[in-house]
């Protein structure tokens, strides 16, 4: 199968009640890790580039390690995805590229000008085959370049998410409901502390969710920021040479409700990260004679297949469904 769109199985999705898994590429480890994953469990995947993995590997590169990819597992749809666009510019430059769908994140601008811009975005898009995604509402954390400090994201306002697909002709729409970007995705005073000391964020949304289903029926909604920072890999990190500490994450539990309603894709980045680092510094610690990069890059390339098919398993339900 050729790079595809996220169409189909955005439709796939909806209807059967899961939601298709995106994870953020920037090396080969990392695509081989994923897609080994999706392959052997029969799951859709998207594979996404964010500006800042561009800067670092390429644009070529990434492209052909993710062709590489489709031409191992030829039994699977995967789609090519930019991830946090931010320009008009960069978006054309992905779909002329060999992108299948592309984000136009315009989410910190005014109502009218996210939605002059994504409607720009989709006009190009559309025109060449590629589907957008556009974001209403501002997540906490880190998104590229824009930084934004918890307390001052804004949930998604389901009032008006009729009138910007609306207008606007996305294909997916991103929304604010309590996700935030990066490993440290709250601070401690707006969690509570279990029995062993745990930060426990604040429930997800589901009411604005809701909301925003029954304005947007059959409508592909996307969440992003969720990772959900499993403390064993935090744990690891921090005895192997590591300090991160209060790194919390999304619970899984809410993102597996969240993929059995309108969900059709969940965005994980920070719980690769973490495995990856933390077997690193296991790695390392345990030999450190050793300095080929195959002997430390592989027991981390092992860690994202693993944690990849923990998702599509026990948080998408996307096995089998390809
Ligand atoms: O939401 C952002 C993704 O985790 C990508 O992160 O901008 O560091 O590549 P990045
Ligand atoms: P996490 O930082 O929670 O992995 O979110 C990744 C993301 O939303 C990429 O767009
Ligand atoms: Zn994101």
């Amino acid at each position: 199968m050729a790079l595809v769109t996220t169409t189909e199985m955005f439709k796939k999705a909806y209807d059967g009640g899961y939601a298709v898994g995106a994870f953020n590429v920037n090396n080969m480890e990392i695509v081989q890790g994923i897609t080994e994953a999706a392959g052997e469990l029969n799951s859709p995947v998207i594979l996404q580039v964010s500006k800042g993995a561009r800067a670092y590997a390429n644009h070529t590169y990434l492209v052909k390690l993710v062709e590489a990819a489709v031409a191992e597992n030829p039994q699977i749809p995967i789609a090519l995805h930019l991830d946090h666009g931010d320009s008009f510019e960069l978006c054309k430059s992905c779909i002329d590229g060999g992108f299948t769908s592309v984000m136009i994140d315009a989410s910190s601008k005014s109502f009218e000008d996210n939605i002059a811009l994504t409607k720009q975005v989709v006009e190009y898009a559309h025109a060449n085959g590629v589907v957008v995604e556009a974001e209403l509402g501002t997540l906490a954390g880190i998104e590229d370049e824009v930084c934004v400090e918890a307390g001052n994201e804004a949930y998604t306002r389901p009032e008006e998410v009729e009138e910007f697909v609306d207008k606007t002709g996305c294909d997916s729409l991103a929304i604010a409901i309590g996700t935030s970007h990066g490993a440290y995705k709250f601070t401690a005073d707006q969690c509570t502390r279990n029995e062993e000391g745990i930060l426990v964020p604040p429930p997800l949304r589901f009411d604005v969710l809701e909301e925003i289903i029954k304005k947007l029926p059959g409508f592909p909604i996307v969440l992003h920021g969720s990772s959900s920072v499993p403390q064993e890999f935090v744990k690891m990190v921090n005895e192997f040479g590591g300090n991160m500490p209060d790194a919390v994450g999304i619970p899984e539990a809410q993102l597996r409700k969240a993929a059995e309603l309108a969900v059709c894709k969940i965005n994980i980045d920070s719980d690769i990260r973490l495995a990856m680092t933390g077997n690193i510094r296991k790695y390392f610690a345990e030999h450190p004679d050793h300095f080929d990069p195959r002997q430390y890059l592989k027991p981390a390339r092992q860690a994202v297949k693993d944690m990849v098919a923990h998702k599509i398993v026990n948080v998408l339900g996307s096995d089998g469904k390809a």
